[in-house]
């Protein structure tokens, strides 16, 4: 049996009963913005809210993420909050509000510049800086005055969200006893001898230790982290029962692979809108006799999206034959780009298409067609259903939800998934073709590989992710967890 929405709710009335649920994270699932007709809601390119959004929908309770859009307060009434999904209100969100200060050294510093490039090895060297390892701490208390203003003295279970609030656990805990904390580390834990080199790992380590629960995508990360921490603090670890017990307290290290929600992304797949998209998209670019490839990313060095423009290049110098018949979308919204590593790979990216269709194009053909743009969901699944591939080459991802949303809106068990070794994806999705993004030759032969596969075997594998996909589902992943949270006491006082 697979999870669905309804049974997770069951789980929730039985397990969390009348305890609050809050959910925690950076960003935040919607997102008001000023526009030309007034004041537009978005969902933000985040494989994090995209997956957590139905799980709060299920549970109900408060999610609290950094108001960042410039009609966020806008919209939101005196005590910051606003009721979502705004068409159909199921939880509250609750808004933190940061200055321009805060979003620099908190976001774009700590969390983007040395974290983030810490944590995912792809050999970008982290920044730390003291003033935003300052500003790091502040936020964290900011976020942790807003999760105790809407507890109150009520007993609640406080899910939190990744790397940007290491420190948030111990902070609420410090207030309010009453409260059980898990927090989910969406991206990967490198080893001791990487993190090591953080000046402030002692307090991150402490800090993440404050909560009962503590989950990665896979049980390599969970070692990881194990070993950094026997390497760096007094504690006890038990390797057997992946426990860290510190200063009185005990954290369960645990796997719990995220995914997304396969059977909502399916239905909304085979929908009369994004039927319509497919028909415009293949209208426009004139795709009825042509291989179609699609790539979909925030624009993020770790995505590996010059080393797929590079093995496209490759593919079509050694396989001329292709030229002309196989087109593929890069769609890529950009992402953080205050921060100057983005800068560059915007630009990079710009180069690299601009090069390899100048050198190919011929008529009215085009090899890479770049839609650098925010999609709203409809396009977006409309490329996904209308490709023959999809690309994921990350060159080091914690899970990667892009290749599961493409399997489960492959209502048709069509397309072939080439998908990097170096995600967490690769290791539940076998039947994937696995590439080293990297190895530029060895990429370009995958691509050829994907198109020339016969029918029959990519239905095959495609009907095996799918089933993976299926059962593996986001709801599954929220399940597992909320089950382990249930099993810790609530403190008396
Ligand atoms: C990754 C992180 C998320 C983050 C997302 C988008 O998936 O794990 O925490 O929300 O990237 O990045 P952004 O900086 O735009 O929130």
């Amino acid at each position: 049996m697979s999870w669905t929405k309804e049974s997770l709710q069951e789980l929730v009335k039985a397990k969390v009963a009348d305890r609050l649920f809050v959910s925690v994270s950076n960003r935040e699932p919607y997102i008001h913005t000023f526009s030309n007709d007034g004041i537009r809601c978005s969902v933000p390119a985040s494989g994090l809210t995209v997956a957590l959004d139905p799980v709060m929908r299920a549970c109900g309770g408060v999610w609290v993420a950094w108001g960042s859009g410039d009609a966020d307060r806008a919209v939101a009434d005196e005590r910051s909050r606003i009721e979502v999904p705004p068409e159909a209100p199921q939880y509250s969100l609750r808004r933190v509000w940061l200055t321009k200060e805060e979003e620099d050294g908190y976001y774009l510093g700590f969390s983007n510049e040395a974290l983030w490039p810490l944590c995912h090895v792809v050999y970008a060297r982290p920044t730390f800086n003291q003033a935003d390892w300052d500003i790091y701490k502040r936020v964290n208390q900011l976020f942790a005055e807003a999760v105790l203003d809407e507890i109150g003295d009520r007993e609640a279970f406080i899910f939190i969200q990744d790397y940007h609030l290491a420190l948030l656990s111990r902070l609420i805990k410090a207030k309010n006893p009453k409260v059980i904390t898990a927090q989910f580390w969406h991206i990967p834990w490198p080893s001791a001898e990487i993190f090591r080199i953080c000046p402030w790992q002692e307090e991150i380590l402490d800090g993440l230790l404050g909560n009962d629960l503590l989950g990665f995508h896979v049980a390599y990360h969970c070692r990881n982290f194990l070993e950094t921490v026997d390497r760096t603090l007094e504690c006890k670890i038990d390797y057997e029962g992946s426990t860290v017990s510190r200063g009185g307290g005990t954290t369960l290290v645990h796997p719990f692979p995220i995914s997304v929600d396969f059977e909502r992304i399916g239905q909304d797949a085979a929908g009369g809108e994004v039927i319509r998209e497919m028909q415009n998209i293949q209208r426009r670019w004139g795709l009825s006799d042509k291989f179609v490839g699609v790539g979909v990313d925030r624009l993020d060095y770790t995505k590996g999206i010059s080393e797929r423009l590079k093995a496209l290049d490759k593919f079509f110098a050694k396989y001329p034959e292709y030229q002309g018949r196989v087109v593929f979308f890069q769609l890529g919204e950009p992402s953080r780009i205050h921060i100057k590593k983005y800068k560059e790979l915007n630009a990079e990216v710009d180069d690299l298409v601009e090069e390899i269709n100048w050198k190919y194009q011929s008529g009215n053909w085009k090899p890479i067609i770049y839609v650098r743009e925010h999609l709203s969901p409809a396009p977006l699944l409309a490329f996904q259903r209308l490709a023959d591939f999809c690309v994921v080459s990350s060159l080091h991802d914690g899970m990667n939800l892009v290749a599961k949303e493409f399997i489960s809106s492959s209502v048709d068990g069509k397309g072939v998934l080439i998908l990097s070794r170096f995600t967490g994806a690769a290791r539940e999705l076998t039947d994937a073709l696995l590439i080293n993004p990297y190895a530029i030759d060895e990429f370009a032969e995958a691509i050829k590989e994907a198109i020339e596969m016969p029918e029959e075997e990519g239905q095959r594998r495609m009907a095996r992710l799918r089933e993976i996909v299926q059962q593996n589902n986001i709801y599954c992943w929220a399940a597992g967890i909320i089950s382990e949270l249930a099993k810790f006491e609530f403190a008396k006082g």
